[in-house]
């Protein structure tokens, strides 16, 4: 079953295709990735998914609904949560409180905060925050600031997490770590669709990807179909 469906999605910046007409689905349960040469177009297709902007023409659908229009609030609680490019945390928050942010303000369900706080304190634990839940946001590393958000997004109970290049900056060893976390969560059951440049990663957890390229889809198979794809090689590596 396909849980997230894009048809022509579209969005031009001035004179600027930055996605055009892309077709794409995500499937339930898998982990699909995005890739593409830097200004392909991968992070205005998540803005465009989860409403930061809104796609012209095109149509894009949650779970068969169709949630172009909607306000971002109303796509997080429809169960569709993401991370950004550019970590976006609450710098002088506590860890803790970045988390409870998105299990109080994020989530369909109403909660007590006492539920929440609990929940939010499980997620640091999966994550491996614990150690830090008090200490502010601004005051960790970019890996642990990128799991932050990680923690906030699973807050708010989503049944599709985007990732947004994730492992950009991290050494191989953090790689590794975040491989494994992108594995446990897609294990809890939450699809996911992650953007990344770091091509071992996204070749090895990766069930499908999609390929862009100056705002069009030019390919899309699994990674061994598009490790191979003289399309892909030609965007990468030059004809
Ligand atoms: N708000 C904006 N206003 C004008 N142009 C934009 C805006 N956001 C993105 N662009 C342009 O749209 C194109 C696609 O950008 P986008 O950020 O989606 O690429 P990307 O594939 O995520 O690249 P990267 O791998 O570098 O993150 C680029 O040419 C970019 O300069
Ligand atoms: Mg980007």
């Amino acid at each position: 079953m396909q849980i997230l469906e894009g048809e022509g999605v579209t969005k031009y910046f001035g004179g600027l295709a930055a996605v055009s007409k892309v077709d794409f689905h995500v499937d339930q349960g898998e982990i699909a990735g995005l890739i593409g040469p830097n200004g392909a177009g991968k992070t205005t297709l998540f803005n465009l998914i989860s409403a930061a902007l809104v796609p012209k023409p095109g149509t894009i659908r949650f779970k068969g609904e169709k949630i172009t229009g909607l306000k971002p609030h109303k796509i997080c609680r429809l169960g569709l949560a993401r991370t950004f490019q550019e970590v976006k945390i609450f710098s002088n928050m506590t860890v803790l409180e970045n988390v409870l942010l998105g299990s109080l303000f994020g989530c369909s369900t109403g909660m007590s905060s006492a539920d929440a706080s609990r929940e939010a304190e499980e997620l640091l634990e999966f994550v491996g925050l614990s150690a830090v839940r008090t200490t502010p946001a601004k005051d960790l590393t970019l890996v642990n600031q990128k799991r932050i958000e990680v923690a906030r997004a699973l807050a708010t109970k989503p049944e599709l997490l985007m990732l947004d290049e994730l492992m950009a900056g991290l050494n191989p060893a953090e790689v590794a770590q975040a491989m494994e976390l992108v594995t446990r969560i897609r294990d809890k059951g939450i699809t996911i669709f992650m953007i990344e440049h770091v091509m071992k990663a996204i070749m090895s957890v990766c069930d499908r990807i999609m390929v862009l390229h100056h705002g069009e889809k030019i390919a899309e198979g699994t990674p061994q179909e598009i490790a191979i794809s003289k399309k892909v090689v030609e965007v990468y590596l030059g004809e």
